[in-house]
């Protein structure tokens, strides 16, 4: 059985999305930069070990990262699981966790890294959006893919509409990441790509708006 160390900032739906998937691991500790994190209070109801490393009680990235870093080992994880954690992470830190550590980011990556990513897709008129689960790597909201979903933006969507389309389908895609990983399926290759076995073959596209015939 794996160990996964989960950390959040906010709400926590990726992190519970997780909690519910079957999967050959066990959530060791939900660990959370922000006290009020409403993941928390998810994680510790759920009979989960939680832990806080509040960033602003530090005076730099590297001492945060040395911290954080010190409380994941406390549950010798196998995997760590960045489900909306909101913070720029040091190259140590990351290098660290080469290979171990995923992410989910609610944008088909490499089209808008960083915030509001749903209200930017909406604006630049993208008629396709999506989420993304990838490596960890220096580069903010970037490595190597690992899973990507695709929803179609529609008329009438606010980024709110999009926002929860684009959810639903990282809840399908993040569970499935970190179960490949778990299975012993998915790896990091040397060269920073993605290697996993037996995976299925794409069976359609994602036409948006749809063809006629
Ligand atoms: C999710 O949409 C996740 O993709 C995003 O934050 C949200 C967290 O929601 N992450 C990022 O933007 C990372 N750059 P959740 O707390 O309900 O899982």
């Amino acid at each position: 059985m794996k160990r996964i160390v989960i950390l959040i900032s906010g709400r926590g739906s990726n992190m519970e999305a997780l909690l519910n998937a079957e999967m050959p691991a066990r959530v060791a500790a939900v660990i959370s930069n922000d006290p009020a994190a409403k993941g928390l209070a998810t994680a510790r109801s759920r009979g989960v070990a939680s832990a806080v490393v509040e960033h602003r009680a530090f005076g730099d990235r590297a001492a945060f990262d040395a911290a954080l870093a010190d409380e994941i080992d406390r549950y010798q994880p196998d995997l760590v699981v960045l489900a909306g954690f909101m913070r720029i992470l040091t190259e140590t830190f990351v290098n660290r966790y080469r290979g171990r550590m995923l992410n989910i980011h609610p944008s088909l990556l490499p089209a808008f890294p960083g915030l509001e990513t749903h209200r930017r897709a909406l604006e630049a008129g993208a008629r396709i959006h999506g989420c993304t689960v990838h490596f960890v790597t220096a580069a903010l909201d970037h490595g190597p893919i690992v899973i990507q979903a695709a929803v179609p933006v529609l008329p009438d969507d606010t980024e709110a509409s999009l926002a929860a389309r684009v959810l639903r389908q990282e809840h399908r895609i993040y569970p499935q990441a970190v179960r490949w990983f778990c299975e012993g399926r998915l790896k990091l290759g040397p060269d920073d790509r993605v290697r996993l076995t037996e995976a299925r073959t794409p069976d359609g596209a994602l036409v948006s708006p749809p063809l006629d015939t």
